[in-house]
């Protein structure tokens, strides 16, 4: 496996190697759920590439940059087991150099949800990524439903585009208790992680309303499973508009329903969603 910090670089060698190329974007601290990612990238295409880069742009004032956890040696060991091609790991300062001066912004879909907490946050994650669709040459880019507002936002970004690549779907990958992992469990102390066991309890419960359930039912079916969590949102939303739904709607008049939940567990923000049954494309 190469590993490069220079854009240029890469871009040269990706542009070599004339074969497909499928990009697996992150910011390191590097799980099962990434590494599933990689796996399904290997199976699209014949070059995999994988960035792991904690891009500034996507966050905000008082937001978890400078001690978003950071782990490249044991993260390049398990790129290397799996056989990964090339590692991109940008310098900012080299990536975003002096008098860089672009963002990409998706409106509507960047709206609610996390949008409406994370000011700037979508802008950060577009911008990042066209950068690594153009260095890295990728016909194919895969990202995964845990993050599915993200997967959405960059879904419509290539659409409107008309970037030459088609964005792969990865499920969520879980731990035994059903949380979905994320590089941001390892800040929740022991008692936080059993507080968080309260989420995946939520999702499944939700998961199993049927089309005739109103969106109410949905949340407080949620809350209460939740109990003294601390919600950031809880919201059902067609996962075409992302915009949330009120209360006395039937899941059946929806467009593929989705639930979608952030809480707060002391200091650590954490997000999932699940898929409903009502009106399915
Ligand atoms: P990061 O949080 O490192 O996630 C990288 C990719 O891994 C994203 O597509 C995310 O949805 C996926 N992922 C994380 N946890 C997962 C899980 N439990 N199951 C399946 N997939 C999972 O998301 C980002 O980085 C950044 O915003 C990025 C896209 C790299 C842009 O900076």
């Amino acid at each position: 496996m190469q590993i490069l910090q220079s854009p240029a670089e890469v871009q040269k060698i990706t542009r070599e190697w004339g074969a497909p190329v499928a990009l697996v974007p992150t910011m390191g601290a590097l799980h099962a759920g990434h590494l599933s990612l990689v796996e399904i990238a290997r199976s699209v295409a014949k070059r995999v590439v994988v960035s792991i880069f904690v891009n500034p742009l996507q966050f905000a004032q008082g937001e978890d940059l400078a001690k978003y956890p950071r782990t490249f040696d044991a993260d390049v060991s398990l790129l290397r087991e799996k056989g990964v091609d090339l590692l991109f790991a940008p310098e900012a300062t080299e990536f975003y150099p002096r008098g860089f001066s672009t963002k990409v912004h998706v409106s509507g879909l960047t709206d609610s949800l996390c949008g409406a907490s994370r000011a700037g946050h979508f802008e950060g994650v577009t911008t990042v990524c066209l950068k690594l669709f153009q260095v890295t040459s990728a016909q194919f880019a895969v990202f995964g439903e845990k993050d599915f507002q993200q997967l959405r936002v960059i879904e419509q970004m290539v659409e409107d585009l008309n970037l030459p690549l088609d964005i792969v779907r990865g499920p969520i990958v879980r731990e035994a208790d059903g949380l979905a992992m994320s590089s941001r469990n390892r800040y929740l102390s022991p008692v936080e992680r059993r507080l968080a066991s309260r989420i995946p309890e939520a999702i499944k419960a939700v998961h199993s309303f049927g089309p005739d359930a109103v969106v109410r039912d949905v949340i407080e079916g949620a809350r209460r499973l939740l109990g003294d969590i601390s919600v950031d949102y809880l919201h059902v939303c067609s996962e075409f508009t992302l915009r949330p739904e009120g209360p006395e709607v039937l899941l059946s008049k929806i467009l593929s329903p989705h639930f979608f939940l952030a809480v707060k567990i002391g200091q650590t923000r954490l997000i999932d969603n699940t898929p409903l049954h009502g009106v399915t494309t």
